[in-house]
């Protein structure tokens, strides 16, 4: 019995992890698709130019981003390599990890992994809830990640928001100050549904880049499994034939 019970609080432990990397913060979920390449797209746009003032990709290059993105190499070339880079670099930042440190506390990671290290829902409730607060040295604040030391570098987009607190009781008795929305102060150039689409593409895109063989590896698992279906229904009728004469 306590083998049993040992076995099932195994099983559990991956299960739990999961929701306990995401405690207190109930997170907007968000569907993401690597075989949806208009949203990847859009989602590369706004990486290179909104996030790779600061964070690099190392793990990507231009040329493969141009392939599997279905982007002609001449268009990467114009309108995402600034500077003299080549269409087989890695996607990398001037900026020096020491120079990171120094403006901003902590130096901007690199993201090519982040979709792995991050679940999608995380990544896109992280990227739509900055909101204003004085209390921190860059002057903002975050729902899924507080006290961040990354700016709001999307307020243009978005706009600016402040959080909306509520003081409540826990069973103790101790009174907490919860986080219960958002109200807009000065509005940006997307409404809150074009920003939460965009939010969307620039998710994927982290989703793939974590990742880009998941691609070739959801065709593959298709054109196995339909192999798999006739190669099982050939055998099928083999084996009745064998067996034909002596049944
Ligand atoms: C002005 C510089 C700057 C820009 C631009 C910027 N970031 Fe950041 N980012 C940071 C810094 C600094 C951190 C580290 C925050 C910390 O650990 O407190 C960070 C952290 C992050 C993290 C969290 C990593 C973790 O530890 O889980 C993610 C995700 C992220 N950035 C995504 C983005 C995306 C997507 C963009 C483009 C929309 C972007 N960042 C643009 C500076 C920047």
């Amino acid at each position: 019995m306590r083998r049993m019970v040992l076995f099932l609080s195994l099983l559990s432990v991956p299960l739990a992890a999961p929701a306990a990397g995401s405690a207190g913060a109930d997170l907007d979920p968000v569907e993401v698709s690597v075989r949806d390449t208009v949203s990847l797209q859009n989602g590369a746009k706004l990486f290179v130019n909104y996030c790779m003032s600061c964070h690099s990709a190392r793990f990507m290059r231009y040329n493969r981003l141009a392939r599997d993105l279905d982007i002609p190499e001449d268009l990467v070339k114009k309108h995402m390599i600034f500077n003299d880079g080549k269409i087989g670099d890695p996607m990398l930042v001037t900026m020096t990890p020491e120079d990171g440190e120094a403006w901003f506390g902590v130096a901007p990671p690199d993201l090519s992994l982040i979709g792995k290290l991050r679940d999608p829902a995380w990544l896109y409730n992280y990227l739509r809830t900055f909101y204003l607060d004085d209390s921190t040295v860059s002057g903002w604040n975050n729902k899924v990640f507080p006290n961040v030391a990354m700016p709001h570098v999307l307020s243009d987009l978005q706009g600016i928001q402040k959080a909306v607190f509520e003081t409540r009781q826990d069973r103790n008795g101790s009174t907490h100050d919860v986080l219960v929305g958002f109200e807009l102060v000065r509005e940006g150039t997307m409404t809150a549904h074009e920003f939460d689409d965009a939010m969307r593409d620039l998710t994927n895109f982290l989703y793939y880049m974590a990742e880009p063989a998941r691609m070739v590896r959801i065709t593959w698992g298709i054109w196995t499994l339909l192999f798999l279906a006739v190669f099982g229904v050939l055998a099928f009728l083999l084996k009745k034939e064998y067996w034909r004469d002596v049944h």
